[in-house]
């Protein structure tokens, strides 16, 4: 259990920020890493309140984790420091001396090209700008700011250090498989390789030190922007199934269509996680709404998950039933052994 790895299976919006934040709870983390970027939106709905994270890790909830932003993340100083104020994270949050710095030219610049926002659908957050600059090496990082000096540590070097004591490490990711630069439904992708192995890259940790890799598969899939998505429905059929939900950066109605095997299995060859997490089961099966144990499921809900157990020859470990971080059925010491 040591390192963990929370990857999305779809096109983002599966409930990863529900799920690394249960897990920085229960597990009691004491290192959180969040990757990518603030294209990203993680939801965490915890005591009644909820928080919309572009670029705090979702973790923040349990106030003795450690939150530290990855070297290969980028992130808007602006976008940082509200959140920072909105989750009570001051003086337990670290920035890399690395990770890429997103200024407002990058956002006017993406926001000025047609093609990525018209064709592609882009957020318009100047991440993929960024990244550009990036690759020119002409990016500025955190080490350039002064008003990060305070924040800035060496995320890979804590991450080691913290997997040497033995100590529990969640790495969050962002967006999902079909997102990825390289694996994903190119050119309709994000800038970025938002796989596992992508993740861990990010953040400066070698594969052999991941102890599990968590993919998250929401009940149905979403997708927001252009790019194609298998088995679409209408929205008259999206808002009718009660899956309509929009965008969390963008507010944006995301296109929705019912879960996936095919694409799954493609995402299991990806990540080749140890667990799987099912978020928003409730969507499927609104009486279990809120229920925290597997015996309180109907059969034909626990047959859904053994079936999806089955033909992806993965173990469902985790099911979210609700909005709450702790809705949440959690089967690992049954299944994989404590
Ligand atoms: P960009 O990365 O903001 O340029 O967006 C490129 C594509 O990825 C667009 O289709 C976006 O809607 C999608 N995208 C980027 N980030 C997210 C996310 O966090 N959730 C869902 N879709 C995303
Ligand atoms: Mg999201």
């Amino acid at each position: 259990m040591p390192l963990t790895v929370v990857v999305g299976g779809w096109f983002g919006d599966e409930g990863k920020g529900k799920v690394v934040s249960y897990l920085g709870l229960v597990d009691k983390a004491s290192i959180c890493v969040r990757t990518g970027s603030i294209n990203a939106g993680h939801t965490v709905n915890y005591g009644g309140r909820y928080w919309k994270l572009r670029i705090v890790p979702s973790c923040f909830i349990n106030k003795l984790t450690r939150l530290m932003i990855a070297p290969g993340a980028l992130l808007k100083i602006d976008v940082l420091f509200r959140e920072i104020e909105e989750t009570g994270s001051r003086g337990r949050i670290w920035v890399d001396a690395n990770t890429g710095i997103i200024e407002d030219k990058h956002v006017e610049s993406e926001r000025s090209n047609e093609y990525l926002m018209k064709v592609i659908g882009s957020t318009g957050q100047g991440v993929g700008a960024a990244m550009i600059d990036r690759v020119l090496r002409v990016l500025r990082t955190a080490r350039d700011f002064p008003e990060l000096r305070d924040l800035i540590t060496d995320v890979s070097r804590e991450v080691n250090e913290e997997l040497d004591r033995d100590g529990n490490v969640i790495i969050e990711g962002t967006q999902g498989t079909f997102l990825s630069l390289y694996h994903g439904t190119y050119p309709f992708v994000t800038s970025r390789d938002t796989t596992a192995a992508g993740i861990i890259s990010e953040v400066g940790i070698s594969p052999r030190l991941v102890s599990d890799i968590i993919l998250v598969f929401k009940a149905y899939v979403t997708r927001v922007g252009a790019g194609e998505l298998p088995g679409e429905l209408s929205m008259d059929e999206v808002v009718t199934r009660g899956w309509a939900e929009r965008g969390t950066v963008t507010g944006r109605p995301r296109r929705a269509a019912p879960f996936n095997i095919d694409l799954a299995r493609r995402a299991i060859m990806l990540n080749r996680p140890t667990q799987i997490a099912i978020t928003k089961f409730d969507a499927l099966f609104p009486s279990i709404r809120g229920r925290r144990r597997w015996d309180d499921l109907p059969v034909e809900a626990r047959r859904w998950i053994e079936s999806v157990s089955e033909v992806l020859k993965v173990p469902v470990t985790l099911v979210g039933t609700g909005e709450d971080s702790m809705d949440m059925i959690d089967m690992r010491r049954e299944v994989v052994g404590p």
